[in-house]
């Protein structure tokens, strides 16, 4: 792993971030998704005030040095579900597997896979990840602070969201742990 960042103080020894979910997973995720997002905040297609000045000190090649070992750290243990109410997860599992048609809001499971562990190189695993997080990346498209997704996609699932559903959605995938990949 590349020196001098000491991503571990915050993204976890292996990867498994932290704590109220500031500090993402990146433990077992694509490398190529992990790659383009270094790529993405060095640019400012995704701005973030602690990234983007990390980022944009990488070279191409640290980047994927380091995304690829993020993406191949897949025993990092996973942190204790959240506890959710039913009614919620609930909700949050019809998003996933049915969406929102009228609201342009397609189903999640289309492009982040049926178990929400993602799908090829380009599609993030969701399952795992920290509800804090996903609520805001979900809000940060929204908003249009976060730029950086092919076609606009998650930009316009997400401006037709509302706040009660970017909650459970993002509840429902903290709770879920998903099937070992290969
Ligand atoms: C000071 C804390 C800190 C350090 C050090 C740090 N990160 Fe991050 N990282 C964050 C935060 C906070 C986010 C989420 C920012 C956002 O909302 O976009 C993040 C997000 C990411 C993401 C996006 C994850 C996703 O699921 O889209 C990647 C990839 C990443 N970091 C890689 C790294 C690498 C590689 C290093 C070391 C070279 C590193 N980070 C060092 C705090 C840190
Ligand atoms: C048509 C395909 C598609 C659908 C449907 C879709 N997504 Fe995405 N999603 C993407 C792509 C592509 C990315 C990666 C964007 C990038 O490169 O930054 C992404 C990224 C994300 C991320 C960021 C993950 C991270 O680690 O930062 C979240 C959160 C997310 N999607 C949530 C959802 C939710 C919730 C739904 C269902 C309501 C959904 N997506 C439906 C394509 C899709």
């Amino acid at each position: 792993m590349p020196g001098g960042w000491a991503c571990h103080s915050c993204h976890g020894l292996q990867g498994a971030g932290e704590g109220s979910g500031a500090f993402p997973r990146l433990a077992g995720q694509e490398a190529w998704y992990l790659y383009k997002q270094l790529r993405d905040y060095a640019s400012g297609t995704r701005y973030n005030a602690v990234m983007t000045p990390i980022a944009q000190t990488m070279t191409d090649a640290q980047m994927q040095a380091s995304a690829a070992w993020y993406a191949a750290q897949e025993d990092t243990p996973w942190p204790p579900r959240p506890r959710v109410d039913a009614r919620v997860l609930q909700q949050g599992g019809a998003l996933h597997a049915v969406g929102v048609s009228a609201r342009g809001v397609q189903a999640c499971a289309n492009c982040h896979g049926e178990a929400g562990w993602g799908m090829g190189p380009s599609f993030p695993a969701l399952a795992g990840q920290y509800a804090d997080y996903l609520a805001l990346q979900l809000r940060l498209w929204k908003a249009g602070e976060r730029r950086n997704s092919p076609l606009g996609v998650m930009a316009r699932i997400a401006a037709g969201m509302t706040e009660e559903e970017i909650e459970a959605v993002s509840l429902y995938y903290a709770s879920v742990r998903p099937e070992p990949r290969r």
